[in-house]
């Protein structure tokens, strides 16, 4: 099972939808399964029952070969890879904005993708993570990079496989610098 997760906006269901693959996006599952505990009124999204979501994707993974799931829990569900998305925390805003998202959960998401928040989850909880930074590339550019990581995972030799996972080892997205600067510009 192979993971694509990420901040909110990060693109992992617009880059799933645009790489080929036939991919399960979990946002889907819980609403539609009803895989919920309740309404977060106030963030205005569903509270996810992990377990349930977990017990599903687990009966999935029996029926295929190979099971592609994506959300922003999908790290949480026991996949031998994870790949991170994330966006430089101005861009996300962007996106999140025209997305339709209010202003308090644009500014949750966007400090969630400063702080790394899923990428050290992904770290803690799985074996082969992969970090891939979206900002600057087209969902066609994301999406081909995607299923190059996939491809390499489930078919590829050795040697291009390990060159891929160092190219994209967690730790090579550092928005501090971005932090920096801005700060700086405020003195
Ligand atoms: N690489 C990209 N370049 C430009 N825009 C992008 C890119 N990836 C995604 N977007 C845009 O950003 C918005 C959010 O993308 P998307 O809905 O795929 O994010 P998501 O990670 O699935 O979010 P959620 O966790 O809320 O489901 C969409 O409007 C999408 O078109
Ligand atoms: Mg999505």
């Amino acid at each position: 099972m192979i993971a694509i997760t990420g901040t909110p906006g990060t693109g992992k269901t617009g880059v799933c939808n645009a790489c080929g693959l036939d991919c399960l996006d979990l946002n889907s599952v819980i609403a539609e399964q009803g895989f919920y505990t309740g309404v977060d009124t106030e963030r205005g999204c569903l509270i996810a029952d992990l377990a349930r979501l977990k017990e599903y994707v687990r009966n999935k993974e029996k029926e295929h070969k190979l099971l592609v799931i994506e959300g922003h829990l999908a790290h949480f569900l026991n996949p031998e890879v994870a790949i991170v998305l994330r966006a430089n925390p101005i861009v996300l805003a962007g996106r999140l904005k025209r997305k339709g998202f209010p202003p308090q959960k644009i500014k949750e998401n966007v400090e969630a993708e400063m702080l790394d928040i899923i990428l050290a989850e992904a770290v803690e909880l799985c074996k082969i993570v992969y970090e891939v930074d979206t900002s600057g590339k087209s969902i066609e550019e994301v999406a081909s990079l995607v299923r190059e990581i996939i491809d390499a995972e489930v078919e590829g030799e050795s040697v291009g496989r390990n060159a891929l996972r160092e190219k994209y080892k967690p730790g090579s997205v550092d928005w501090t610098g971005h932090l920096t600067v801005t700060m700086k510009n405020e003195k």
